[in-house]
Formats: C-alpha cells, sequence, structure tokens
C-alpha cells in the first residue's frame, strides 16, 4: 500500500473560495486519516463484485482517496494509485459524450431523468412500467446510450476520450475483466434484448454488449477519476489548461443525475447522509464532484449490497461535512443550532406540535 500526504500546498489550497474555506490543510488530511481509520471497520461488512468472476478476485482491503481541489494540490491517501476497472462510473463518460454527440433531445428521448429506486442490473421497470430506461446510470441506460453511440464512434474513441478527461494516459482495456465479464453478462444481455424489443436498441445486440462492456473494463484509479471530477465541478473546463471538455449545460446534467441516479436505490440515503454528487462502479470506484470545490475519487473493493464501495461511502461521509464539501454546506451552519432551537421553541410555544 502507498501512502504519500502531498503537504506543500497552503491552507488555501484545499476549496475554491475563502466562504468555503473553514480547514487548513494539515487538519484536512487529519480528518482524511480519521475517516479512513472509521471506514476501514467497514470493509469486513463489504463484499467484492463475485457475478464478474474476475472482480472476485480483487484484495477487498484496499482503500485509497484523492481529493483534488479546484485550487490547490491533491490529498492523496492508502491506494490512490491502484488500478481497478471503471465498471459503471464509465457511464458518467458515456452520458457526457452521448450529450455532446447526440444532443439532449436524443438522449433523453431514450432514457430518463429519474431515479428507478431498483438495481442497478433491474430489468423490472423496464419491463413494466416505461418504455425506456429510467434513467443513464443504470444498466439499462448505459446500453441504450453505448446503441446511440454505435457505429459514429468507436471504443477507441471513447478510450482517447477518457484518457484526455482523466488526465491520465494509462488508462487501457483490462483484457482479463472484459473476457471475464462477456462470459457472464447475461442479465445485460437480457437488458440489451429488452431495450431491443422496446426499439430503444437498435443497433445489434452483440455489437453494442461488446462496446458497453469495453467500456466497463477501462482501468482507472482513484488518482485518474478525481481528474475527470475537478473538471466537471469546473463546469467542465480544465483549471490547468484552460482546455473545455463540455459545455457547462453538459456538466450541470451530468452533476444532477450524479446526484439523483448515482448511487441508484441508495441515492436518496447517499444524497443525505453524504451530499456530494457521486457515481459509484462494482470495481469499487467512486466519482465524487463537490461542485465549484474540488474532484473525488474513491478506491474500495468491498461493496455493499446495493453495490457501491461500503468503505467508500463511509469514508465520504466522514469527511464530508467537516471539509465542507457537501453540496447544501452553508458557512452560516455553524449558527445553525441556535436558530434551529429557536424556530421549535417558537412552533412548541404557538401549540403547532
Ligand atoms: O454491467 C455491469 O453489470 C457492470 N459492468 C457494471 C455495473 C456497475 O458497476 C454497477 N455499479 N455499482
Amino acid at each position: 500500500m502507498t501512502e504519500i500526504e502531498n503537504n506543500k500546498g497552503q491552507a488555501e489550497d484545499l476549496v475554491i473560495d475563502k466562504q468555503y474555506r473553514l480547514q487548513e490543510k494539515s487538519k484536512a488530511i487529519e480528518i482524511i486519516k480519521r475517516g479512513m481509520d472509521i471506514a476501514r471497520e467497514e470493509i469486513p461488512k463489504g463484499r467484492v463484485a463475485t457475478y464478474i468472476p474476475e472482480l472476485g478476485k480483487v484484495d477487498p482491503h484496499q482503500l485509497g482517496i484523492v481529493i483534488n481541489p479546484l485550487k490547490g494540490e491533491k490529498i492523496c491517501m492508502g491506494d490512490y494509485d491502484a488500478r481497478f476497472t471503471m465498471q459503471s462510473v464509465c457511464k458518467v463518460i458515456m452520458l457526457i459524450v452521448a450529450l455532446e454527440l447526440c444532443g439532449r433531445d436524443e438522449v433523453f428521448s431514450n432514457v430518463g431523468m429519474e431515479p428507478s429506486g431498483e438495481a442497478f442490473d433491474s430489468l423490472v421497470e423496464l419491463d413494466v412500467s416505461n418504455s425506456k430506461p429510467y434513467n443513464p446510470l443504470i444498466n439499462s441506460g448505459g446500453l441504450a446510450l453505448c446503441g446511440l453511440l454505435l457505429p459514429e464512434l468507436s471504443f477507441q474513441d471513447i478510450l482517447r476520450f477518457t484518457r484526455s478527461i482523466c488526465s491520465d494516459p494509462e488508462i487501457v482495456l483490462d483484457e482479463v475483466v472484459y473476457q471475464s465479464e462477456m462470459k457472464t453478462c447475461s442479465r445485460n444481455r437480457s437488458i440489451a434484448y429488452l431495450l431491443q424489443s422496446k426499439g430503444i436498441l437498435k443497433k445489434d445486440v452483440e455489437d453494442t454488449l461488446r462496446f458497453y462492456t469495453k467500456m466497463c473494463s477501462m482501468s482507472a484509479t482513484a488518482d485518474s477519476l478525481s481528474n475527470l471530477g475537478v473538471i466537471l465541478a469546473n463546469d467542465g473546463v480544465c483549471a490547468e489548461t484552460g482546455k473545455r471538455f463540455m459545455p457547462s449545460r453538459t456538466a450541470r446534467i451530468v452533476k444532477t443525475l450524479m446526484l439523483t441516479c448515482g448511487m441508484y436505490d441508495g441515492s436518496g440515503t447517499f444524497a443525505i447522509k453524504v451530499g456530494i454528487p457521486t457515481k459509484s462502479g462494482v470495481g469499487g470506484g467512486l466519482l465524487s464532484v463537490s461542485d465549484k470545490r474540488a474532484g473525488i475519487g474513491v478506491f474500495g473493493p468491498a461493496l455493499d449490497t446495493q453495490g457501491n464501495s461500503i468503505a467508500g461511502c463511509k469514508l465520504l461521509r466522514e469527511i464530508s461535512n467537516d471539509l465542507r464539501l457537501n453540496l447544501f454546506y452553508d458557512p452560516e451552519w455553524n449558527k445553525e443550532t441556535e436558530e434551529e432551537n429557536d424556530i421549535i421553541r417558537g412552533i412548541r410555544g404557538s401549540h403547532v406540535i
């Protein structure tokens, strides 16, 4: 396990805006370290994904994080540079590319914008109650997007874009994981045929499955995910180079869907407890975007029952408020308790409760 703490930056480094900056960097490192210790205790409660046999071989004890502030230096801890397959995290990339290539109208006439309340690989709601996938971040939605991108776009095009937006030239197709999933993807194959039967998937089922599964098998690190995250946090622009990767409208749609649908049937709870738009993958990756503040990449391959990194979620929960990463964080929060008490006293006094 590698551990670095990039301690060179100044206190201002952690967040973009002084209004939000209540912690010094050394304090932030302390908070993250404490969060890591607490999060590690969750690992035995989780399990690596075994429905893709190759993922079942991954060491579940790994845990790493990179906080990549919009202004300032990264903080990297634990297994921050371990490689893992993106799995569903790549649906964020599929969505960005589809919005750019096909436009908003075409994308959202083929996938919805609503949380499904079902597991990521569910067919039920698609079959029974809807004519299209509930959203682009579940498997049915990802497969539908792949159908829109083929054949104009090749996997090599996506790989090139992914390397660029993640600032990671070492991202490759993990052939072993790809082959392993292709042998066991009967659920996704069923979803693809269901999409075909509903007229959503108009491309060849096997071509679409291969394209989708290759994207899921791109190898990333917590560091590369944090690089993608900070571009989304900055509305589509790389702050270092000034390069725009997507219009701000696209970044806004992606972040909104990450908040409402990124953690599947755990999205509501995660939004309440953590409050950071996040997309998970069964490889153990979490891509989080603390808007205007930081991109965050996490790796922890032991998963909870919803297929989200169990220790990674705990870690984000532990650091979210203390580092002021919560979407709804307000510098006035500290005053809130007193105000809340006043309000409650007022309500009680008026006999409402
Ligand atoms: O399609 C699948 O089932 C996987 N390649 C990806 C699923 C996934 O990552 C769900 N996320 N937590």
